[in-house]
């Protein structure tokens, strides 16, 4: 292991300590620039179904697609924790075929997996994927896996029956043995609320600022998805736009001849040498070629 990675313990310790910055990322440039930024964690969201395959929702994403793209952002980060993010049905169908999914994250270059809800059998689910010495992070609230049980993309915990269901799920994950939790999309006296009653650090997404942590979607922060979206997300650039009036310029310049000039360009044989080799295009517009003899 690199010496330097920040490891699920040290995320752990960093309750109360100092805040957790955390970025989604998805490939080699962008954990890379994300770990350069100093990202502590570096997840490898489903979320890239939709900023980055353009599905909807994140439950068409399955478990290749995520190892495909932990492979890539894991080759990027050197010192960020990276966890990957178990897909839709990737650990809902039995406890071994959870844990056997699990590994693979690991083969792949991921430190952990994240995995979403904190019903009975999900807790089950985890201590037995925690037992294979996988360190788990867990989420709750709005689980986008669940948006069609859930009946949408909705703020969660709005109600004081639906909040006590929260925390309990969020105690029962801490006891399970996650070294961390998500926290989506959640009123944010009761993101306040259940990081004060627990003892690993809370990571919020619209969960409000008194959580222990904050991540954002890397397509969001920059500015390059233009989907819909939440108005927890803060735009720290408009990169997608920049990137367009980059393209454009270039295109321009391939169709109006200015690039490439003479600088961008290579010389080898010079041109006269060519055309004694090859012939030249006469003036009344026949190309004449002798071909070189075959050896
Ligand atoms: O997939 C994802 O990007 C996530 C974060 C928003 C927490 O689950």
């Amino acid at each position: 292991m690199n010496p330097k990675r920040i490891t699920a313990p040290a995320v752990r310790a960093m309750k109360g300590a100092s805040r957790i910055g955390m970025l989604t990322a998805y490939d080699y440039p962008s954990a890379k620039i994300a770990d350069a930024a100093g990202a502590d964690i570096i997840l490898v969201g489903d979320s890239l179904g939709m900023v980055v395959l353009g599905y909807p929702d994140t439950l068409s994403v399955t478990v290749d697609d995520m190892l495909h793209h932990t492979r890539a952002a894991a080759r990027g980060a050197q010192r960020a924790l990276v966890v990957g993010d178990m897909p839709y049905l990737s650990y809902h169908v039995s406890i071994e075929e959870s844990v056997r999914n699990a590994g693979r994250f690991i083969h792949a270059g991921a430190q952990a997996v994240k995995i979403e809800g904190g019903k009975p059998s999900r807790i089950k689910t985890i201590e037995a994927i925690l037992d294979a010495e996988v360190p788990v992070m867990g989420h709750i609230g709005l689980t986008p896996q669940s948006v069609n049980a859930l009946g949408g993309f909705k703020l969660q915990g709005k109600n004081a029956d639906d909040a006590r269901r929260l925390i309990d799920e969020a105690l029962a994950l801490e006891r399970a043995g996650c070294f961390s939790l998500v926290l989506e999309c959640v009123p944010a006296e009761l993101g306040a609320f259940i990081t004060e009653r627990l003892t690993i650090p809370t990571i919020g997404i619209g969960a409000g600022p008194n959580c222990d942590g904050q991540v954002l979607v890397y397509h969001d922060v920059l500015g390059l998805y233009d989907g819909h979206t939440p108005k927890f997300v803060r735009k720290y650039a408009e990169i997608g736009a920049d990137m367009q009036r980059a393209l454009e310029h270039f295109l321009s310049d391939v169709r109006d001849g200015s690039f490439p000039t003479d600088a961008e360009s290579f010389h080898g044989t010079s041109s006269e040498e060519l055309k004694r080799l090859y012939g030249s295009r006469e003036s009344e517009g026949a190309v004449v070629v002798e071909m070189p003899k075959a050896q």
